[in-house]
């Protein structure tokens, strides 16, 4: 059985969108290395004012990490919005994918009913991880678009 949980923060690393950007991707290297380790999968969205992510594995290391990540001053108010045993990972590829939110993925988020500011403690889980499944789609497509151009 595979424990699945989600919970939302807020961010509290000020700076412009380069400064964001490098916070994010210091965050999901660390989260790659850890996870890797712990047989954590998941995925972080992130709209610059809010994180939102998914994290699934085996529940007392999904637990621990959760304890972990709450604990770290890049973001504060970490809120559970679910957890739960779910029979199948939702993100097996993923140690940790991250996506901030930029004006290239906006129509992902519009996709989603999400056209201005998110609002996490609106969302139900099934709206987040269809969010984030979404969201790991594009930036493996432009990735994959990246190879072939180059
Ligand atoms: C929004 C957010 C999400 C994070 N997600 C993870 C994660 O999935 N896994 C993880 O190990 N650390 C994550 N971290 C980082 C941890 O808080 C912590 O810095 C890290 O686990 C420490 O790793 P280290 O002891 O290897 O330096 C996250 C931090 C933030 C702010």
């Amino acid at each position: 059985m595979i424990h699945q949980l989600i919970y939302y923060s807020r961010n509290t690393v000020p700076g412009g969108d380069r400064a964001m950007l490098t916070n994010l991707r210091d965050i999901v290297s660390a989260s790659q290395r850890n996870n890797c380790r712990d047989g954590i999968t998941g995925f972080l969205i992130f709209d610059k004012t809010w994180f939102i992510q998914i994290l699934e594995g085996d529940r007392t290391q999904v637990g621990e990490t959760y304890n972990r990540i709450a604990r770290d001053p890049r973001h504060t108010g970490a809120t559970v919005a679910d957890a739960r045993n779910v029979s199948t990972r939702s993100f097996p590829n993923w140690t940790m994918g991250g996506a901030m939110r930029t004006p290239e993925v906006e129509e992902v988020y519009l996709q989603h009913g999400v056209g201005s500011a998110i609002e996490p403690a609106r969302l139900k889980s099934s709206q987040i991880i269809a969010l984030a499944f979404d969201l790991q789609a594009f930036d493996q497509a432009r990735r994959q678009g990246m190879r072939l151009a180059s």
